[in-house]
């Protein structure tokens, strides 16, 4: 009889456990079968009032159905608790691994940029910055290319449909004149910036580009201070010593001007492939401020004297990492800016 009654209490409790949905019914379930005033419990208690016999074989029998019962309640308290990561009906496999968060970084130019502003302000020069679209007069009147002069043409650029005259800026120039017009000498800026030209795009051309305008300005700058700076910065960039080498050119804004060299960055001026075995190599147009630039922006004719250089970000990049197509820059081709 007894037995007979434990063994139903039995099925019926597993039963019931199995079809639990969620924590709570599950808690209800433990109490109404294992509780204090659960018929098992009550079972156990009266065992004491039983034969020896019988308390050792129903005994027995009640206490391996009480664990077979909490057995089933862990169970399905475990699957309850997993189900917990159900999302909308698609269980979760937790032991999944992770996906990999793709993480940017700055692109090579930018890199390049922040290299050249940390060397020039290690040395105490200031960066200075100006606008990309930019009126005539400080993309060129103002540095002494006025307008129907042939030289013009070397900055053939990007017009802005207005009455204002209006273009990209074809180089950093412009910014020497921001500056000048509000600050007195001495002092030495960089000005590093984003440029365009109206031009047939090759393996060295792109109709935009970077350059990075030096100009340092005083009462006695000269070209001597010139050389020493431009030896210093380029040591410094390319981690070697580096000389420097000025051949007479031609600038408006400049009176002299330089086509400046550094001694190559690979054989060291002995003569290679990469220089050509030319032992140098050219970096780009410098010189010492045309006295018409100083008027232009408000400085009193023959007070100062400064030097000044224009010089392309992408050329010391592609000399730096051996890039030999400067259209890669602005490819947005990942293959290319993932190297660096
Ligand atoms: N602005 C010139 C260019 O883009 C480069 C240049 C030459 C800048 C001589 C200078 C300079 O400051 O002194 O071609």
């Amino acid at each position: 009889m007894l037995e007979q009654k434990i063994l139903t209490l039995k099925t019926q409790a597993l039963e019931e456990i199995k079809k639990a949905t969620n924590e709570k019914e599950a808690v209800v379930l433990k109490v109404k079968y294992l509780g204090r005033k659960s018929e098992l419990n009550e079972i156990l208690k009266g065992l004491k009032d039983l034969s020896p016999e019988e308390k050792r074989k129903i005994g027995h029998l009640a206490n391996t159905v009480k664990d077979e019962i909490i057995d089933e309640l862990i169970k399905t308290e475990k699957l309850i608790t997993s189900k917990n990561f159900d999302w909308d009906g698609e269980k979760i496999d937790i032991s999944v691994p992770g996906r990999r968060i793709k993480v940017g970084h700055l692109h090579i130019l930018s890199k390049i940029q922040r290299e050249i502003e940390d060397i020039f302000t290690g040395m105490g020069f200031e960066i200075a910055d100006g606008p990309e679209v930019e009126t005539e007069f400080y993309n060129f009147d103002a540095l002494n290319i006025p307008a129907n002069h042939p030289a013009r043409d070397k900055w053939d650029t990007f017009w802005v449909k207005s009455g204002d005259r209006i273009a990209l800026r074809p180089h950093t120039s412009p910014v020497q004149i921001r500056y000048m017009e509000k600050h007195q000498p001495p002092f030495g800026i960089i000005a590093p910036g984003k440029c365009f030209r109206c031009e047939a795009t090759d393996m060295k051309h792109e109709h935009t580009f970077y350059q990075f305008e030096a100009l340092m300005v005083g009462e006695d700058i000269n070209v001597g201070n010139f050389k020493y700076i431009g030896e210093q910065f380029f040591s410094q960039f390319f981690k070697k010593d580096i000389k420097v080498r000025l051949r007479p050119s031609f600038f408006p804004f400049t009176e002299p001007s330089f086509e400046f060299d550094i001694s190559c960055t690979v054989c060291g001026g002995k003569g290679c492939r990469t220089c050509k075995n030319a032992g140098w190599l050219e970096i780009g147009g410098a010189g010492m401020v045309n006295q018409e630039v100083f008027v232009a922006s408000g400085y009193k004719r023959n007070a100062y004297q400064g030097f000044a250089w224009g010089f392309g970000l992408e050329r010391l990049a592609m000399m730096k990492y051996k890039i030999d197509d400067i259209r890669l820059f602005h490819s947005g081709d990942l293959r290319f800016i993932k190297q660096f």
